[in-house]
């Protein structure tokens, strides 16, 4: 039997504590490293930015402050340097206020601020669209009627001819579920989503690079208190297998994105969101999104209590750096991966990015137990 080079990297989130922990279990990783169970982009990590203004305030804080869109200061160094360590960055511009956004082209009266966009290859942005325009709002909360795309269609020409690379281009925030506010039927999303489809392919018929077309995504009703009850967690993965399901058996070349997530919407909660015990939550939907093959993950956001970055001064929140290990640890492989001792860990692994071998993730959710994981795993094919 030849010798067996095995490369190996361990990434563990548990709760520093200087309690002595006060009981301890063991169990085995079983890694089946056989064949990849799904795969990732290269640049899997997104954020968004959002367009809430400074008045936005929930739960008695304002937590935008000048971290929206047409506010934020993107010359700022601590800024750049965070979008920067990740080279590209997708950033997806949009959010709630998507959906009431008028584009100053040529079909509208309406006065309108100037939108700064700066083309540096550093990012790959993700255009959300707003898609109430002409509907109604029945007063159940039901939009009704067809989505007019005239306005949005301008708005794709304008960035066409000014040779905007933009990167994809998303129809509405959360409206379908039971929607944030405002909802819109499955059918008539789907019929939205056709029309929004051939604008593009009509706009973008003599332009090389074709855009991606990006379907919305339904709203996220976590309550944050359950982030470290392992059944929640693993609740959230039917989202996923049902949405990887549906995209396997249709006939379509479609890939799944996760568009908007913050755990919390409406802003999130101030040291919950953007605290240290929300990367229990981020990273585990970071896992579980790639192992249903989720090609890209869209965290909301760069800023407001969500945010990957503080609002005022941009400083890395807990997140951010999550953010950072996972895009330069986590290949593109994905390996199925279980874990026999106790429900509380949480264990993901990928093939290694910079190196070869794999990268383990354990995510330990009990804050006074200490766990000793051994590994069993079979043949990788991350090696070759
Ligand atoms: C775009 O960003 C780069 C920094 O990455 C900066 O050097 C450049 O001046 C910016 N361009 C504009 C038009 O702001
Ligand atoms: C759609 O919106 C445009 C403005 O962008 C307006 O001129 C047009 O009348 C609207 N179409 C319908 C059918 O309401
Ligand atoms: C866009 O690119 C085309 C072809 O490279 C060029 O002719 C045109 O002037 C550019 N337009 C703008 C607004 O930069
Ligand atoms: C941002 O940082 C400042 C200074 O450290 C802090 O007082 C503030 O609470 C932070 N904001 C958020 C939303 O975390
Ligand atoms: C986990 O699996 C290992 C290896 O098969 C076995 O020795 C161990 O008893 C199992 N532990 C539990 C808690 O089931
Ligand atoms: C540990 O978690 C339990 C619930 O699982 C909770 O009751 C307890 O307060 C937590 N202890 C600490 C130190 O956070």
């Amino acid at each position: 039997m030849g010798s067996f080079c095995f490369w190996f990297c361990f990434v563990v989130l548990s709760f520093a504590s200087s309690q002595v922990a006060n009981a301890s279990v063991e169990g085995t990783v079983f890694i089946n490293g056989k064949v990849p169970i799904g795969r990732i982009d290269e640049d899997f990590i997104c954020a968004t930015l959002d367009w809430w203004p400074p008045e936005k305030c929930d739960y008695g804080t304002c937590s935008w402050g000048l971290a929206g869109l047409l506010n934020m200061d993107l010359n700022n160094n601590m800024f750049l340097n965070a979008v920067k360590a990740f080279s590209p960055l997708k950033i997806r511009l949009g959010g709630s206020l998507q959906d009431k956004v008028i584009y100053g082209t040529e079909d509208n009266q309406q006065p309108c601020t100037p939108f700064v966009k700066n083309t540096s290859e550093m990012a790959k942005v993700i255009f959300g669209l707003n898609a109430l325009a002409g509907r109604t709002i029945h007063s159940n909360g039901e939009a009704l009627g067809a989505w007019n795309y005239t306005n949005a269609e301008f708005f794709i020409r304008y960035t066409v001819e000014k040779n905007h690379t933009i990167h994809g281009w998303e129809l509405g925030n959360e409206l379908s579920g039971s929607g944030v506010g405002t909802r819109v039927s499955a059918d008539q999303y789907a019929a939205d989503t056709a029309a929004l489809q051939s604008v593009v392919e009509n706009v973008y018929k003599n332009v090389d690079l074709k855009p991606l077309i990006i379907a919305p995504g339904g709203v996220d009703e976590h309550l944050v208190e359950k982030i470290l009850d392992p059944s929640v967690l693993e609740g959230e993965s039917e989202t996923f297998s049902g949405l990887h399901n549906i995209i396997k058996s249709s006939p379509t070349s479609a890939v799944v994105w996760v568009g908007e997530a913050g755990g919390a919407y409406n802003s999130g909660h101030h040291l919950v969101t953007n605290a240290f015990v929300f990367s229990f939550w981020y990273l585990d939907q970071l896992g579980m999104a790639s192992k249903y093959d989720t090609r890209t993950y869209c965290r909301q956001s760069l800023g407001g209590n969500y945010g990957l970055l503080n609002t005022t001064n941009f400083e890395p929140n807990p997140d951010y750096y999550s953010a950072l290990l996972w895009h330069r640890l986590m290949g593109r492989n994905v390996l199925s991966t279980s874990f026999n001792g106790t429900e509380k860990i949480r264990s993901y692994t990928h093939c290694a990015k910079q190196s070869k071998g794999i990268t383990l993730l354990l995510i330990n959710l009990d804050n006074s137990t200490t766990v000793r994981a051994k590994l069993a795993f079979n043949s990788t094919p991350c090696d070759t």
